[in-house]
């Protein structure tokens, strides 16, 4: 039977890493809901945490600027919580490989940190923790199904899965109710705009804006897996409602492969007099690169219900109207990045 949302109202929520684009969009969901929500966010630089992505529900939430590396803070925060929606993280593959001390720290650490809280508090919340496809690496089939061997290529996708078991251990070991989601490509609304070492739908949204070019590394043909924000929010709900999705992982996607070069051309026909230009692969986007990536949602379809209803045109042009009218929260062109930087390809 599909659960029912009905059930957040009036419930404790803690949200991490609830200022950035998946966190905040939930946040703002959960208050229509009528959930009691905390928003627990680092607002570390790089990555997509904004005050601007809660501007509407600020007076509704309690938001704590903090780290969920900081444990003291953690357990005060995990304490009073019916529901902990899991997402604070170092985001970037890329910079994973670089900085492997920081992935560490935040993503597998912060992860101990948030898990031991909730044990210690001994209140048995429902935990979602968001994983990332990059835990199967590279990749040997399609579509993936949750059984694909875990090929990580990078640090990130190496502490992403150590985290999932971590995850797993704490609901075997110690009856806490937790999932992980193995999320593919996510864009839309909300996402950071500063810098292409993640979230590439939107970096190309931005670069069109800019009027510059999308550069694709070779012909473009690598298929990826696009996701919308707000149907990733509705795998967290439901994730977190069922009993069935204790203990289990899902993979959360589209379910389809759209070519690098399609997506490309789909930015470009909406926004008009933007060009797309190839260029040669570089030896560490080449090295990080999966191959093809297509969800196979079969599990998460069958077991709790969920499956996505937004299609890559549609949540394209939500996107790029959302960032026509609040670019300015976004991005400015003064300080921007090199707008023909090809790093980062998700
Ligand atoms: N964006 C993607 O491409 C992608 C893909 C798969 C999975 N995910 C996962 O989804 C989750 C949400 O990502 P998003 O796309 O909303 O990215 P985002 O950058 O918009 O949000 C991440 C948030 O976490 C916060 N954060 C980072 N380190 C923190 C720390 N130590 N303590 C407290 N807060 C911290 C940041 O300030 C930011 O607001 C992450 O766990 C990410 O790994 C993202």
């Amino acid at each position: 039977m599909a659960v029912n949302l009905d059930a957040f109202r009036g419930r404790r929520v803690l949200i991490t890493g609830g200022a950035g684009m998946l966190g905040s969009t939930l946040a703002e969901r959960l208050v229509e809901l009528g959930a009691k929500v905390t928003v627990l966010d680092g607002m570390l630089p790089q990555y997509g945490g904004s005050r601007f992505n809660l501007s509407g529900i600020v007076e509704r939430i309690t938001f704590v600027q903090g780290d969920i590396r900081d444990r003291a803070l953690v357990r005060t925060y995990v304490a009073g919580a019916d529901y902990l929606f899991n997402l604070a993280a170092q985001v970037s593959y890329i910079d994973s490989n670089g900085d492997v001390f920081t992935d560490l720290d935040v993503n597998a650490r912060g992860q101990l940190n948030l898990l031991e809280a909730c044990r210690e508090s001994g209140a048995h919340q429902r935990v979602v923790f968001s994983s990332s496809r990059f835990v199967y690496g590279r990749i040997e089939y399609n579509p993936v199904d949750e059984r694909h061997p875990l090929n990580c290529l990078s640090i990130y996708g190496i502490h992403k899965l150590a985290a999932e078991k971590y995850h797993r251990f704490y609901s075997e070991r110690y009856g806490l109710p937790t999932v992980s989601l193995r999320i593919a490509n996510p864009y839309g609304p909300r996402q950071q705009m500063k810098h292409s070492r993640y979230g590439i739908v939107n970096w190309f949204i931005r670069l069109a804006l800019d009027g510059e070019p999308l550069t694709i590394y070779g012909a473009g043909q690598q298929q990826r897996d696009y996701i919308y924000v707000s149907d990733v929010v509705e795998a967290f709900l439901i994730a977190a409602l069922d009993d069935r999705a204790v203990g289990q992982v899902y993979n959360v996607g589209c379910g389809s492969g759209v070519r690098f070069r399609e997506m490309a051309e789909l930015v470009a026909e909406m926004i008009p007099g933007t060009t797309v230009q190839e260029s040669p692969w570089n030896e560490g986007s080449y090295f990080v690169e999966t191959g093809d990536y297509i969800s196979d949602l079969t599990k998460i379809r069958k077991e709790i219900g969920w499956a996505p209803t937004v299609s890559l045109r549609d949540g394209i042009a939500k996107t790029i109207a959302f960032y026509r009218q609040h670019r300015a929260h976004y991005w400015s062109a003064l300080v921007s990045c090199k707008a023909s930087e090809t790093a980062g390809r998700g």
